[in-house]
């Protein structure tokens, strides 16, 4: 597995944090404010967990991470670059440096397993037989190599969110980012799904999990960060989750 995910003993630049937001604000068209006063610095090889009731603006978090929306104002800088100055033919350069996970999957109906994760490669030019290395390499990762000729119908939920979570990695990406990864998971698959978490954190990559899962996050001691309303209200090493959402 050493060469699957390479180990990364320094960030990607000296002292540099991984992602960091400052004097963050956003507010939606519309005038929902989801974002209001937000700074923080996350170090490459962190683990830390995005927390907070829903409409805290977790998901808004992540949204301005992969440059999907621009912040209103203030500065948000991912894996070295200033995503405010970024033109958009950098984006799809960002996005490869981060790995994205959500809730409810979003694997490709008709695809198999296999085919899901070779497609995250194929759409990006790489060539088959760098596709047909890597792939079983990511099922192994994830436990799932004897399923790879599975439909998404075919699997069990905790099964579907590996390989979405297979494919996040294709690219090894410095980031990988997971958007209440567990929300339609019951207990003990959430708990593998976490530990694959961790195997993939400790391999080098920089995990951001945003969870409403009070339990797990009170267990793993790890920085917390609490978004209420849109104000940042916490940010602690190893802080447990008191309140009840
Ligand atoms: N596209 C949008 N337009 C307007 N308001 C939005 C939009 N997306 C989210 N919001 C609002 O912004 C706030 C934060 O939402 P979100 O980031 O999705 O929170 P969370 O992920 O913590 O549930 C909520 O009040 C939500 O209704
Ligand atoms: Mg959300």
């Amino acid at each position: 597995m050493t060469s699957l995910l390479r180990r990364r003993t320094k960030p990607e630049s000296a002292d540099a944090p991984v992602i960091s937001m400052v004097d963050v604000g956003m507010t939606y068209p519309n005038g929902k404010v989801a974002l209001a006063d937000v700074n923080v610095a996350i170090p490459a090889g962190a683990f830390v967990f995005l927390v907070g009731p829903s409409g805290a603006g977790k998901s808004t978090f992540i949204r301005l991470l992969i440059r999907e929306q621009l912040p209103t104002h203030g500065n948000v800088r991912v894996a070295g670059r200033d995503l405010l100055r970024m033109r958009r033919g950098q984006v799809p350069g960002l996005r490869r440096r981060i790995g994205i996970v959500f809730q409810d999957f979003r694997l490709l109906p008709s695809k198999t397993v296999w085919e899901n994760v070779a497609f995250a490669l194929e759409v990006t030019g790489v060539p088959g037989i760098q596709i047909r290395r890597r792939v079983p390499q990511l099922l192994n990762l994830v436990g799932l190599h004897e399923h790879a000729h599975h439909l998404p119908t075919q699997l069990s939920g905790g099964e579907q969110q590996r390989v979405a979570i297979a494919r996040a990695l294709v690219h090894d990406p410095a980031i990988l980012i997971a958007d209440e990864p567990t929300g339609n998971l019951d207990p003990v698959t959430s708990w593998e799904i976490i530990q694959l978490l961790i195997q993939i954190n400790q391999l080098g990559t920089t995990v951001l999990m945003a969870t409403h899962n009070q339990e797990i996050v009170n267990a793993m001691r790890r920085r917390v960060l609490a978004l209420e309303g849109g104000h940042l209200v916490r940010d602690e090493g190893t802080a447990s989750y008191e309140r009840e959402y």
